[in-house]
């Protein structure tokens, strides 16, 4: 498995804890960016999915590399797959939603983890990324606790974001602006 970084290590052994200091996902949030696809939405992968505190809201299979989050999301009745958002193991074109929420900041490439969702998109699915946008105070403070607290996270501004979906061949929509953002990325129908 690609993901072996201290990120991941950290989340295996606090999976225990995670959900007590987590608030709920916000259903709404999950799901809104899913009306920009054009198909139905039916089979969803929460990359990064972790306890599966978003996946839970619409039935995704949580795909994670930390062992004790996948755990805590089965005992949520979840499918899990362990693996790493940079070498997904689905085929081309397999799901019709990839979710990630709270997570891409962690990931060892974010650009080639963006490339691994374009690809196992089927035409007309979506991309939606929950993040935090460096650009606002709060988010300079986020970035700042976590390299604190010794994550090796690294965030986007929203243009940085909405470049980084659209230079994976996605179509980028920005749902949602703020210290919490959603931007999408929905994978052309073929025609
Ligand atoms: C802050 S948690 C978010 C979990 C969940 N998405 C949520 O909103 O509650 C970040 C998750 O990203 C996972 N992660 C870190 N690096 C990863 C990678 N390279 N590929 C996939 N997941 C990774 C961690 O194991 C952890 O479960």
């Amino acid at each position: 498995m690609h993901a072996s970084s201290w990120d991941v290590r950290a989340f295996d052994l606090l999976a225990p804890l995670y959900d007590l200091f987590m608030p709920p996902a916000d259903d709404v949030d999950v799901r809104k960016g899913f009306y920009c696809a054009d198909r139905d939405v039916e089979r969803v992968i929460d990359v990064g999915g972790g306890s599966g505190r978003a996946a839970s809201v619409v039935g995704a299979t949580v795909v994670d590399p930390a062992r004790g989050m996948c755990e805590r999301a089965r005992d949520r009745g979840l499918e899990t797959v362990r693996g790493a958002a940079e070498a997904l193991p689905f085929a081309d074109g397999s799901v019709d939603a990839v979710l990630i929420v709270d997570a891409l900041h962690h990931f060892d490439d974010r650009e080639r983890a963006l490339a691994e969702a374009a690809r196992v998109l089927e035409p007309g699915g979506v991309l939606v990324v929950r993040e935090f946008d460096r650009a606002t105070r709060r988010g300079r403070a986020l970035a700042a606790a976590e390299r604190v607290v010794g994550f090796d996270s690294a965030f986007y501004t929203a243009e940085e974001l909405i470049a980084a979906i659209e230079s994976v061949g996605l179509d980028p929509r920005p749902v949602d602006y703020g210290f919490g953002m959603s931007i999408v990325g929905v994978r052309e129908s073929s025609a």
